[in-house]
């Protein structure tokens, strides 16, 4: 059975990582531009890793919890306890798109309780989806859920495996600029063609000309330095990749979240470029 992660994430590679797993690279260090639920640090055994993405109400979570689990483990809780229903919901939404925005301007910021807000969100939100308006709030709506799960077990696990990670909010860009000779790369990006909100885990998006840029930069890497590689995308990349000398693997994924209840699998592709030494 796959780890389960601290937050409902779309794009989740917990249910594929049985599939995924034979075909990343085998090095010391996993280096993932495009983190997002860290499914795959939370089931693989790399001795370090490096850990990023640009949602920065994500790696602040990631960091408090490494900080100190036990601290944000309180935090979080009470957060959650008596607060399942739609007033305690958009009230801590509002509160969160207020905090975000007044942190460069109070004194005492208040990096914490912004990470138990975006994780109290994410566990009561609809279907666990991470979307911003064009001003960078939080806009999801209520979830509805009977009993959200409070995934302490994941937390004080994560808190752990982290030790051994780099975790930066940085734009993919960036991450690849920190690629040393013995890494070993994994990206899943927002995936290519997404025509509904599952690629909107912030303002930006991620656009074709970003799915060409970052193939191109993946496969200089794969050139330059002889780093292995892997991605995940839908089948819609698959020329993008295969032209570009990946080996392409097709598999079934089950959705993990659906915006208009569509859990039907779909079919992926994991594109491959070798380590060269
Ligand atoms: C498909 S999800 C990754 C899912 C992850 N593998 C998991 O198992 O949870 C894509 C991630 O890319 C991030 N992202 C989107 N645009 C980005 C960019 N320009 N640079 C870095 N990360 C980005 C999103 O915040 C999101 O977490």
């Amino acid at each position: 059975m796959a780890n389960k992660t601290i937050l409902k994430w779309a794009g989740s590679k917990v249910r594929i990582i049985e599939k995924l797993r034979p075909h990343l690279p085998k090095t010391k260090r996993l280096v993932e531009p495009f983190a997002g639920s860290c499914a795959v640090m939370m089931n693989t055994d790399y001795e370090q890793y490096l850990i990023a993405d640009v949602n920065s109400d994500l790696i602040n979570l990631y960091i408090q919890i490494v900080e100190s689990p036990q601290l944000f483990i309180a935090d979080a809780k009470e957060s959650f306890d008596g607060n399942n229903n739609e007033w305690s919901y958009y009230y801590s939404r509002n509160m969160f798109n207020i905090l975000k925005f007044a942190l460069p301007y109070i004194e005492k910021p208040a990096p914490l309780e912004l990470a138990s807000l975006f994780f109290y969100l994410n566990r009561h939100c609809y279907n666990g989806l991470c979307r911003y308006n064009s001003k960078g709030d939080f806009n999801v709506p209520f979830g509805k859920y009977k009993k959200p799960y409070f995934p302490e077990r994941e937390i004080i696990a994560f808190g752990k495996k982290a030790t051994n990670a780099v975790i930066a909010k940085l734009e993919w860009q960036d991450t690849l600029s920190l690629v040393e000779g013995n890494d070993g790369i994994y990206c899943d990006p927002p995936y290519m063609g997404g025509r509904d909100s599952f690629t909107q885990y912030h303002t930006a998006g991620f656009t074709n000309a970003d799915h060409e840029a970052l193939a191109i930069a993946l496969k200089d890497i794969n050139d330059s330095q002889g780093n292995p590689i892997t991605v995940s995308n839908s089948v819609l990349a698959k020329s993008l990749y295969a032209d570009l000398g990946f080996t392409i693997h097709e598999i079934e994924a089950p959705r993990t979240i659906a915006a208009n209840g569509n859990r039907k699998a779909a079919k992926e592709i994991i594109a491959v470029l070798e380590g060269v030494k």
